[in-house]
């Protein structure tokens, strides 16, 4: 048994997954779902940010998204790009520093645009540091930092012998975040669907049931009640890390 319970998660990394089936419980179609699903994620920002959560980021479109009906991709980048618009200036007002990662270049320009202009707006801001990953892929993160150590080493400004774990860690994304204490996916299933597959090697995994759009406070501190529960041992034994005798 735990002893102690682990204090409140630095950062949290969630799969926000449900919503199509929450619409088609209902009779609704998909998009009603996706509409719903906005609502949680600006109650969820709030939530963490209440919470004094450090980090958040949120998985919004994967980088194998693309496969959705062409109707139903329109209808998420449209979503994505007003709820940009709607909601920068109370992220701001509330002191969360917003930024993406993922593939921008098969985006639109004015989602870009958008997304810059996010980004520069909020980048001094001190409080919940909020990353929404679009077009991303666990996948094409590794391999784009792979290339970039690659092109550095070809310039002749590292050695490949100064690749090391920390120095990889450092050029994938989310570098100014230390990894995810705790991962939620809502929606029932149980796998990481190329998400953050770099970051997440000592996460905490919680999954449950609930569709995304139903994710409320509630159904937050399950996860959180969930997670002061784990002993995190990174290798050790139960003993090393209860006796305090790392
Ligand atoms: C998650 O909900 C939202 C995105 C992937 C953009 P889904 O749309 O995957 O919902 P289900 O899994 O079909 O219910
Ligand atoms: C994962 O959900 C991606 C996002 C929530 C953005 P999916 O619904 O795309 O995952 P799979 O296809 O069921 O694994
Ligand atoms: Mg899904």
């Amino acid at each position: 048994m735990v002893n102690s319970k682990n204090p409140q998660p630095k950062h949290v990394a969630v799969i926000m997954d449900g919503n199509g089936r929450w619409a088609k419980n209902r009779g609704l179609p998909r998009a009603a779902g996706h509409q719903s699903g906005f609502r949680t994620t600006r109650d969820l920002v709030e939530a963490c940010a209440r919470r004094k959560v450090e980090a958040l980021t949120l998985f919004a479109f994967s980088s194998e998204n693309w496969a959705r009906p062409e109707q139903e991709v329109g209808l998420l980048m449209d979503l994505f790009l007003r709820g940009l618009k709607s909601e920068v200036s109370k992220l701001h007002e509330n002191n969360v520093c917003i930024s993406f990662i993922g593939e921008r270049s098969a985006f639109s320009t004015k989602l870009r645009d958008e997304m810059h202009s996010a980004e520069s707006t909020t980048k001094n801001n001190t409080g919940l540091q909020l990353t929404v990953a679009v077009n991303y892929g666990g996948r094409w993160d590794i391999v784009d930092a792979a290339k970039r150590l690659a092109e550095q080493v070809k310039a002749g400004e590292l050695e490949p012998d100064q690749i090391t774990a920390d120095k990889f860690s450092s050029t994938v994304t989310l570098s100014h975040v230390s990894d995810p204490d705790l991962f939620i996916r809502t929606g029932g299933e149980k796998r990481i669907s190329n998400y953050l597959l770099w970051h997440l090697a000592y996460t905490e995994l919680y999954f449950t049931d609930v569709l995304y759009p139903d994710f409320d406070d509630a159904e937050l501190d399950n996860a959180f009640e969930f997670y002061a529960g784990r002993q995190r041992r990174f290798g050790k034994t139960g003993d090393q890390v209860t006796d305090n005798h790392a």
